[in-house]
Parts: C-alpha cells; sequence; structure tokens
C-alpha cells in the first residue's frame, strides 16, 4: 500500500511498556516491510544482553553504541523499526530517526505502562527502590521530548491489533 512513509522508515519510540516491539512487529506484517527492534540489533552486534551492556560499561557507553546502530539502521530501509525507550531521548539518535524517518509516539499511561513492565525484570533503568515512581519520573522527563515524534498513537489497554489498525489509519 501507498503510504504516507514513501521509502522512509517507520520508528516507533515511546517508553519501555508501550508496546513499540510488539505493534511494530504487526505493523511490519501489515505492511509487507522488515521488522527490526533496536535493543535486539544492539544484543546481537555487542553479543551482550542489555543488562549486561549497562553493568559493564554504563548508560551512556550504551547509548553511544545505541546511536551507532540507528545511525546505520537509518541508512537502509524502509523499515519497521522500534526503539528502546531512552533512544529518542538521546539527542544524537533522534536525529538520525527524525533524518530518515517517520516516527511514532505509542503514548501510554503510567498504569498500562506499570502493567506491562512489571511482569518482567530485564530492565536495568527500573532496578531502583520504588520502580513505579521511577516510571512516573521517566514519563514526566520524556514525554516532552517523545511529543516531538511526526505522529502519536495511544497505546491503550485493548487488543493489539485495534492499535495496529490505528497506526495503519495514522500513516496511509
Ligand atoms: C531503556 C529502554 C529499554 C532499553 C534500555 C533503556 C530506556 O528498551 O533500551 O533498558 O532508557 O527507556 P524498551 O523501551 O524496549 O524496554
Amino acid at each position: 500500500a501507498r503510504t504516507a512513509l514513501g521509502r522512509r522508515n517507520l520508528v516507533f519510540v515511546g517508553l519501555m511498556g508501550a508496546g513499540k516491539s510488539a505493534i511494530g512487529r504487526m505493523v511490519a506484517t501489515q505492511l509487507g516491510l522488515p521488522f527490526i527492534d533496536t535493543d535486539h540489533e544492539i544484543e546481537r552486534v555487542s553479543r551482550m544482553t542489555i543488562t549486561e551492556l549497562f553493568a559493564a560499561y554504563g548508560e551512556n557507553e550504551f547509548r553511544a553504541l545505541e546511536t551507532r546502530v540507528i545511525k546505520r539502521l537509518m541508512r537502509g530501509g524502509p523499515r519497521v523499526i522500534s526503539t528502546g525507550g531512552g533512544a529518542f531521548i538521546n539527542d544524537n539518535s533522534r536525529h538520525h530517526i527524525k533524518s530518515a524517518g517517520l516516527s511514532i509516539w505509542l503514548k501510554a499511561d503510567l498504569d498500562v505502562l506499570w502493567e506491562r513492565v512489571n511482569k518482567r525484570d530485564h530492565r536495568p533503568l527500573l532496578k531502583t527502590e520504588n520502580p513505579k515512581q521511577t516510571l512516573q519520573d521517566l514519563m514526566d522527563r520524556r514525554y516532552p521530548v517523545y511529543a516531538e515524534a511526526d505522529l502519536t498513537v495511544q497505546s491503550r489497554d485493548v487488543r493489539k491489533d485495534v492499535i495496529v489498525d490505528e497506526v495503519l489509519e495514522a500513516i496511509i
């Protein structure tokens, strides 16, 4: 289908738990485009998990690697790309995304995010005394930046295919 995408990449941004990977994968199938998740790509090239990378090198090194991966992915395409929650917040990564991608912010409320991230424990940023408060703090700091994405789709607590349809409507 012809979409507002043209030859650009479709890039999902937003906080952890917003559904970037799950929705992104489904949208890619619908569009007949390849799907890639930047966290998986980082793990593949570094042969380490995100948790191991944070522990061994710290967040700054992780961000530098993330930016390199995003820069490279943005040269190719079109693809559907889901990014780690901090990618769009990083000025360098955001610049690369903006230059070659149509960005979609999957926006969700605290309780929806919490419900989803609470079940898993692989997010190094949430290894704090009060992870729900940490999530709220991340929302406060990051939402103004995510708002710079080209499009916003609310990631509500409904069936995923409903959200997928809303994404497709937004870009077609
Ligand atoms: C991060 C989100 C994670 C991962 C890393 C840092 C963040 O990705 O990149 O733990 O800064 O919000 P998800 O959004 O896929 O969980």
